[in-house]
């Protein structure tokens, strides 16, 4: 599966260590930065994110800021990009396997290395279960929000 990442200045350490690791689980990463800590702008690289998934170059990705909101924020204006904050394992595994979610959200300032490994795992090993017998209403759910983006975005 491919995967792209990014951050900015407020997650470098983060990214730093979860490059390594998801490389490591045997993912293909593609990362758009930052690579320092001079100050940036998050849009400017949660753009790249989105359209790597809207362009279907990748299937999942995951954006760290400071606190990962900026982020979050940022990625949910995108059509077809589904993001959340998930600072528990339940939830970045859950949010794929019933909402589809396919960007992770995280804060450097907030997650722990370990923590951040855990929560990354969750997420890229999810999958969104709306296809399966007896689980037709979580399609029946990301339908109805893909609805609503249909209306408003267009
Ligand atoms: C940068 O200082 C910080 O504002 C940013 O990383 C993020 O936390 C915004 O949500």
């Amino acid at each position: 599966m491919r995967i792209a990442i990014c951050t900015d200045h407020g997650g470098i350490e983060l990214k730093m260590a979860l490059v390594e690791y998801i490389k490591n689980l045997g993912y293909d990463l593609v990362d758009f930065g930052t690579d320092s800590e001079e100050s940036v702008d998050y849009p400017d690289y949660v753009e790249k994110v989105g359209k790597a998934i809207q362009d279907q170059e990748v299937e999942k990705g995951i954006v760290i800021c400071g606190s990962g909101v900026g982020v979050c924020i940022t990625a949910n204006k995108m059509k077809g990009v589904y993001a959340a904050i998930c600072h528990d394992i339940y939830s970045a595994a859950q949010g794929v396997e019933h909402d589809n979610m396919n960007v992770l959200c995280l804060g450097g300032r907030v997650i722990g290395v370990e923590l951040g490994k855990s929560l990354v795992k969750g997420f890229l090993e999810a999958r969104f279960v709306g296809h399966d017998p007896g689980n037709e209403r979580h399609l029946r759910r990301v339908s109805k929000v893909r609805k609503i983006e249909e209306e408003e975005m267009n």
